[in-house]
């Protein structure tokens, strides 16, 4: 075998920016990297702290996008990395052997959830807390079919994607785990028809749809599902995936209504953004009956869930979100960005909506309609669906140096989710920068000009 030439770390941190383009696209995603050039998402970052993160220039820009909620302390927090040096020596995998990590872990993830979720099964991400509570339940309730919401997000492995909400990322992959039904987010009738006329396993929802585009359902909703999963003799699986630990001004969104689910998922936030940690807690009662007794305690495992490090580090987070007030913080930053958004909406008529709670925020863009979709038969609209959330963070980057993202499942909407340390001053700056891209553009027309410009 001829020798070849490996980059290693220090390769990695010397690529210059175009030589990282290039290396992107053609061994990882091409249509990716043309897609983040497009909009100018494919500068090279060198350094982050916090709030911030640098470029090769020693520019500084407002990371306003919080790696998709797993940032709830920003880049490099210092004493979540200090609580992974604590363990450093310590067996990271020894499966094998009994954990005091994840015994730890378990116990403080109890006091803090609602309460009666007592049991943990650690994981590495979002979509396999989903995938493990979708069989947990499975295994509790045996045959039936899953109840999900339209706009629901709850990852991209089959299993989460089948009671995922959005056709574009489900049709390249059918036929997807077959049983389940989906019903409007936020319509208690509609969910009430499902579990009447189904013999339902679960219904599984986000509280606040997150990807869906920071929907808010109406109050009561999550009350309500909850008396009329227990009616039906269903189970109820919140997935707090994106909205748990402080993100909405409680400690998990759950407790806004005071309603304890059966089956809990947690990720993002949880490994205090420096290692992937996935938790999926429920009731004894459920846990016994799908992996009750020693002949079904190893139906469900994972070879990297709750490693020691990972494990350190949601410890570390859990105590951190205690200790600085975050739940609070998060509560009172909310609410004054959302009331000035609020007060942007009321200026600039491209501002369909304003959304949100807690840290957890989404502005929604008004397609264009009027005489000149009429010409287009439509598909400026289209293209407005697609593409407006993208332009104006595209706008806010280039102009402003305010990274900001359109939400998956409705990109005509930007989301808002800075880490829950972020200051009044940081969020002044986002609603002014904000305010310059929006008035400068007043049209999806100029905005899209905008960048067609550049
Ligand atoms: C509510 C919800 N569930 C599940 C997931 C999937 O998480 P992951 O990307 O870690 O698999 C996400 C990711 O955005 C999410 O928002």
């Amino acid at each position: 075998m001829p020798e070849k030439e490996l980059l290693g770390v220090n390769g990695a941190l010397g690529l210059s920016q175009k030589a990282m383009g290039e290396l992107f696209g053609k061994y990882v995603n091409p249509g990716l990297k043309t897609l983040q050039s497009v909009v100018g998402f494919d500068k090279r970052f060198v350094r982050a702290d916090g709030v911030s993160v640098y470029d090769e220039d020693g520019n500084r820009y407002l990371d306003f996008v919080g790696g998709y909620g797993c940032l709830p302390f920003g880049h490099s927090p210092k004493d979540i990395l200090a609580a992974l040096d604590e363990v450093k020596e310590v067996p990271n995998y020894l499966q094998v052997m009994t954990s005091p990590y994840q015994a730890a872990l378990a116990h403080d993830l109890a006091q803090i959830a609602p309460d009666g979720l007592e049991i943990t099964f650690f994981s590495n991400s979002g979509t396999e807390a989903v995938e493990s509570a979708l069989k947990l339940a499975r295994g509790a309730m045996g045959e039936g079919v899953f109840v999900y919401c339209s706009g629901a997000f709850h990852g991209k492995t089959l299993g989460s994607l089948s009671v995922g909400g959005r056709e574009k990322y489900k049709k390249p992959f059918v036929p997807l785990v077959p049983g389940t039904v989906e019903v409007p987010f936020g319509d208690a009738a509609a969910l009430e028809k499902a579990l009447r006329e189904n013999k339902v396993v679960a219904f599984i929802t986000e509280p606040i749809q997150g990807e869906g585009g920071v929907i808010v359902p109406p109050p009561g909703y999550l009350r309500k599902a909850r008396e009329l999963t227990e009616k039906y003799g269903a189970l109820l699986i919140l997935d707090e995936v994106q909205t748990g630990f402080a993100r909405t001004g409680k400690m998990f969104a759950a407790d806004h209504e005071g309603v304890r689910p059966d089956i809990l998922c947690l990720a993002k936030a949880l490994g205090g953004g420096v290692m992937p940690v996935g938790a999926t807690m429920a009731t004894k009662k459920v846990w016994e009956r799908a992996y009750g007794g020693l002949s079904r305690a190893v139906l469900h495992t994972s070879t990297f869930g709750g490693g020691a490090r990972a494990c350190a580090a949601a410890l570390a987070t859990i105590g951190k979100i205690a200790r600085e007030g975050l739940v609070e913080k998060s509560a009172r930053l909310g609410a004054y960005c959302l009331d000035g958004l609020r007060t942007l909406k009321e200026r600039y008529k491209i501002i369909e909506d304003v959304r949100g709670m807690g840290l957890l925020m989404g502005i929604e863009f008004r397609k264009p309609g009027g005489i000149l979709d009429i010409l287009t038969a439509g598909s400026v609209n289209k293209i407005a669906e697609e593409y407006c959330g993208a332009l104006v963070a595209s706008e806010l980057m280039k102009r402003h140096r305010v990274i900001s993202v359109y939400t998956l499942n409705n990109p005509n909407v930007i989301r808002l989710e800075p880490a829950l340390i972020v200051e009044k001053e940081e969020i002044d700056f986002v609603l002014n920068a904000l305010e310059d891209v929006l008035s400068r553009n007043k049209s999806f027309f100029s905005l899209a000009a905008s960048i067609v410009r550049k």
